[in-house]
């Protein structure tokens, strides 16, 4: 079997499991796009790997734009495929973790809710290992997505769905494949709700002035993976 062939069969394959897990009569209305593929490094630009991702710990890179970041989790416990829908009611099959341990994950970190993400200079997104810790934002649980502008909570080991506060989809996901061979993670595209072009209207200035004139520039062959407080000065607890 070629490697086309292979991704043809994989793509089959993942029609049927997703009819099988969301009932007779299911079918995806959101399919994956596809935009580079992206080896993720890390800062000394060798490849991560896989099996040395620490677990519950918020890494950040950018993909598929050199301005839209997205969290990578390695959750420490195999993430099962999920059937999600976007606020639109289009309905999509999340894949599930990869990785030797099916457990690695990654959401665009744009909020779905009014598009807070991370920056260098702050950030109100971000995962939390355990419960939310501010007793006025009870957690809708453990090990979650929780953006502080105003409360929305996602849960990454399904899809990123969205257990609580305004946002209406989940995060988008970035799909990744993992090399056994090497143990190293490859971004591919996306599926679920994409932001990206209200992302760019609403920080068009902002955007500018943090990233330069090549924001919206697509990620190539290489995107840097960095621990999210080595990337980001103040992330905000909430
Ligand atoms: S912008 Fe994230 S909850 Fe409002």
């Amino acid at each position: 079997m070629d490697r086309r062939d292979f991704v043809e069969s994989c793509a089959l394959g993942a029609g049927a499991l997703a009819a099988t897990l969301a009932g007779p009569g299911w079918a995806a209305t959101v399919v994956p796009r596809s935009y580079a593929r992206t080896v993720l490094v890390d800062e000394y630009d060798r490849p991560i790997l896989a099996s040395r991702l620490k677990p519950k710990i918020n890494y950040v890179f950018h993909y598929p734009f050199e301005a839209t970041p997205v969290f990578l989790l390695e959750l420490g416990k195999a993430a099962a495929p999920v059937a999600l829908q976007t606020k639109d009611r289009q309905d999509y099959q999340w894949p599930g973790g990869v990785g030797p341990g099916r457990s690695i994950v990654a959401f665009s970190a744009i909020c779905a809710h009014q598009l807070v993400y991370p920056t260098r200079e702050v950030s109100f997104i971000s995962f939390r290992k355990g419960p939310a810790v501010n007793p006025k934002t009870p957690s809708k649980g453990e090990d979650l997505i929780h953006c502080c502008a105003d409360h929305s909570q996602y849960d990454p080991s399904r899809g990123a769905q969205v257990l609580g506060g305004p946002a209406e989809q989940p995060l988008c996901a970035v799909l990744l494949e993992h090399d056994p061979r090497n143990d190293q993670l490859t971004a591919t595209g996306t599926l679920g709700g994409e932001l990206f072009e209200a992302f760019f209207r609403k920080y068009e200035m902002k955007l500018s002035l943090e990233v330069g004139f090549h924001a919206r520039n697509r990620v190539a062959a290489r995107s840097t993976v960095r621990e999210l407080e080595r990337f980001c000065r103040n992330p905000v607890r909430c």
